[in-house]
């Protein structure tokens, strides 16, 4: 059995949490959300760089850690060369799924309608060097529009609380996509965005939608089977729950955590670096 951490902003590692728990089940899971810092997406980066090494190191070192996914593109895409400078344990990111997205449009693509792909993400991964750079490397000879904008992962936190989504202002949101010369493949670049396919597709129902979810866990479950990880063959007991820990107790939190409840992850604890305490949820 492996201790696999899966950390975010808030509740979009959810969605890699689901292709992990289908493809690596029987595992312990704990899911750390820096709600205090949340929305990474408008961060500057030396802020979202110093705040996600003091805090995931000091976790790691409190915690037994076997594997890390940083299921967050805002602070993949930014913050993990200096997280692997500090922390011995493999750790797993989650960039924009810009090659397969390429591929799938090149594959599909037409006389009248060229390749044509949308990057959706946070504001800040859509400003990232490292964004361009991916671009650069798998889309060159396509066209590539892109949108940042937190209210969708806003939309798709309140839809996990049991809000109904506005659909309406998601069509705003993706006007500038819809019709005709809109990307025919569409690359969910942030891991709350997988939560909303369903209204998204609802709104341009002519683009095909790719997230890294999947491409994540086969990572994971690649790792796990080399022979540098010595895990025990042991599995956790059927229905175990995961480990929850938010980064401030708030309202919201305690709110969050009955969705999380309904994925598995059993109290809520609030983890600070500075901070540390326990909380059952009532
Ligand atoms: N879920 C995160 C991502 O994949 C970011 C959300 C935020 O802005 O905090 O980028």
């Amino acid at each position: 059995m492996a201790n696999i951490l899966i950390f975010d902003s808030g509740m979009g590692g959810l969605s890699v949490y689901r292709e992990l728990s289908k493809r690596i089940p029987a595992q312990q899971y704990l899911y750390l959300f820096d709600n205090a810092y949340f929305p990474y997406g408008e961060l500057s980066e030396p802020r979202l760089v110093a705040r996600v090494v003091e805090l995931f190191s000091t976790f790691v070192k409190q915690h037994s850690v076997d594997i890390a996914v940083i299921a967050c593109n805002t602070a993949s895409t930014y913050v993990l060369p200096a997280l692997r400078a500090q922390l011995s344990i493999p750790i797993v990111g989650v960039v924009p799924a810009i090659k397969p997205a390429a591929e799938y449009s090149r594959q599909h693509q037409t006389l009248a309608k060229p390749a044509h792909i949308g990057l959706l993400a946070t504001p800040g991964t859509i400003s990232r060097r490292y964004t361009a750079e991916l671009v650069q490397s798998f889309a060159p000879d396509i066209q590539v529009s892109m949108l940042g904008t937190t209210e969708l992962v806003k939309m798709a936190e309140d839809k996990l609380a049991g809000l109904p989504v506005d659909i309406k202002r998601l069509k705003q949101i993706l006007a500038p996509w819809s019709g005709n010369r809109g990307p025919d493949t569409l690359v969910l670049g942030c891991t709350h965005f997988p939560l909303l396919a369903t209204e998204i597709n609802q709104c341009l129902p002519q683009v095909k939608l790719i997230d890294s979810g999947a491409a994540i866990a086969r990572r994971v479950s690649y790792l796990l089977l080399q022979p540098a990880c010595t895990l025990s063959q042991e599995l956790a007991p059927e229905g175990k729950a995961g480990l929850l820990f938010c980064t401030e107790l708030t309202k919201k939190a305690l709110q969050q955590a009955r969705a999380f409840k309904k994925e598995g992850f059993s109290e809520l604890n609030c983890f600070e670096p500075n901070l540390n305490k326990l909380l059952k949820e009532q």
